[in-house]
């Protein structure tokens, strides 16, 4: 059996930062392209250069800080698109273009409003100009799911010809089945009289929960490589998910006539960071990577791990870098210690001044919680905020009042833009009075569309997890805050949302063009 390489292309940055809230800054998406690359991903999708000036400084932002892997920026099949990409790609030591136009009729005809030929020729004079940039080209058909299968050929055939070096097939709405579509790359493969000249991608999203079993269905039919996300993340339900694509692939190496070249112990670290970053909690029962993927709870299945793992284990949870749940530093541990243990966690603290302001709150943790886990760590450091001095108001102090038979009470201060502020409110609990009296204080008209709670770690002294989701003018971001007290991480997760629903700035959406 042959064993090729199968490349792993993320693009967390780029579709993940699709999902409801999960827009990143320029600081937020270089740190998790640096945990990409030290995990070996073969490309990253950093962004879309065209929708906003913030999404193409972060697109270049990337560029100059990656070395190792490929670059890429997406660009619809545009002259203005594609010059942007290439002009924010500039920087990179390897860079990619990834142009893209619908080819199925319902896109062609009711989004585009465009003739068949109009698309292959404006695919065509895309990949070409792209080429003037770089000589690595991404092309893909959105909606190739739902295409017809002689148009999609002619029009693979001549973006290869024109110089596209991927060609990227997207289940853009999750439709397929994966025997189906295997069957499609299949045939792409087959009929395209120059497909050995290309490298065939597949893009699947999740909405029927197909999105990994159609991208492994692909690979086993000659795709070499997957386009994926971290948790899964991405617009709608989903991208399919880098860690499910990559564990089974490795796993089951009896069927998968390929390899990747990624370093699997990473894998939890990235997902941390992605999901602090973006406010995105992973559920308990997600595969490879939620907290449960490796515990068991029947007695029979404990039984029979303790005798031997492979009873109820096809991975190690080492593999994927769970073992690194284990105490790292205490009270005691200095400035040093803590330093060098986000070094090898992979984080890096730019400036001393900030490795000062987490190795405080670092501190005050440790005098509230015993033992200190890697997960504290990196929820420590989100939440110490990378970005410090980008924030126009800050949680000061908070005093909430809880007793049986009473109506809560809050007593909140804030700094906002400079000055101290204080403010009180009651409250049908103590988060909703806390949130009250913030509110009082900001006013900020947004509205409160998801509050959740997660321990970080176990133990009644674990720290608590908060994800707020705040809306404004159809704007939607998520705050997180952690604590080893729920009240004041729910007061850290509403202003960090409240810093981001202000801050960010509204993002095009990449497929909602007027190509
Ligand atoms: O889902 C999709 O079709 C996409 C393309 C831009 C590849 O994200
Ligand atoms: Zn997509």
């Amino acid at each position: 059996m042959s064993n090729d390489k199968l490349i792993i292309f993320d693009t967390t940055l780029r579709d993940g930062e699709q999902s409801p809230g999960a827009s990143m800054t320029r600081d937020e998406k270089v740190r998790i392209a640096r945990a990409l690359e030290r995990m070996r991903v073969d490309v990253i999708e950093a962004g879309f250069p065209i929708a906003s000036p913030g999404d193409f400084e972060a697109v270049q932002a990337v560029a100059r800080a990656i070395s190792e892997s490929t670059v890429c920026g997406l660009a619809r099949a545009l002259d203005k698109d594609i010059d942007r990409a290439g002009e924010a790609l500039e920087p990179a030591a390897s860079s990619r273009i990834h142009t893209f136009i619908a080819t199925s009729p319902i896109h062609m005809q009711m989004k585009l409003r465009m003739k068949p030929e109009q698309v292959l020729e404006q695919a065509v004079h895309a990949v070409k100009r792209a080429r003037q940039y770089t000589d690595n080209v991404e092309f893909s058909p959105e909606d190739a799911g739902r295409s017809e299968i002689d148009f999609l050929c002619r029009v693979i055939e001549a973006v290869i010809d024109a110089g596209a070096t991927t060609v990227n097939i997207p289940d853009t709405v999750g439709y397929n089945m994966p025997h189906q579509f295997g069957e499609l790359i299949r045939t792409l493969i087959e009929r395209i009289p120059n497909s050995d000249r290309a490298v065939f991608s597949v893009h699947c999203h999740n909405d029927l929960g197909l999105a990994v079993g159609n991208s492994l269905s692909a690979v086993l039919n000659g795709a070499r490589q997957v386009e994926c996300t971290i948790n899964g993340l991405g617009e709608r339900a989903g991208n399919a998910a880098l860690e499910e694509v990559v564990m089974t692939v490795q796993t089951r190496q009896d069927i998968f006539p390929c390899h990747t070249g990624l370093d699997t112990t990473q894998i939890m670290t990235c997902s941390r960071l992605v999901s602090g970053i973006t406010g995105f909690a992973v559920q308990p029962n997600k595969a490879i990577v939620g907290a449960n993927a490796f515990a068991h709870e029947s007695g029979i299945h404990q039984d029979g791990v303790l005798k031997s793992r492979e009873t109820y284990e096809i991975m190690r949870a080492q593999d994927v870098g769970w073992s690194a749940n284990r105490i790292v530093l205490g009270k005691h541990s200095g400035r040093n210690a803590f330093r060098t243990r986000l070094q090898s966690l992979g984080i890096e603290l730019g400036s001393e001044e900030e490795l000062n302001d987490a190795f405080a709150r670092f501190k005050d943790l440790a005098d509230k919680k015993h033992e200190i886990f890697d997960e504290d760590l990196q929820a420590l450091v989100t939440e110490s905020g990378l970005e410090a001095g980008n924030e126009w108001v800050k949680l000061v102090a908070l005093k909430v009042c809880s007793e049986t038979g009473e109506t809560p009470h809050a007593a909140v201060t804030l700094w906002i833009e400079g000055e101290e502020r204080p403010a009180t409110s009651s409250g049908g609990g103590p988060v909703d009075a806390t949130f009250r009296a913030i509110e009082k204080l900001v006013n900020s008209g947004t509205e409160l569309q998801l509050y959740s709670v997660n321990n970080i770690t176990s133990g009644t002294d674990a720290q608590g997890e908060v994800t707020v989701r705040l809306q404004l003018d159809g704007r939607i971001v998520n705050g997180q805050g952690a604590d080893t007290d729920i009240v004041i991480a729910s007061a850290k997760a509403y202003v960090n949302a409240l810093n981001k629903i202000i801050q960010r700035e509204e993002r095009a959406h990449p497929q909602l063009g007027d190509v």
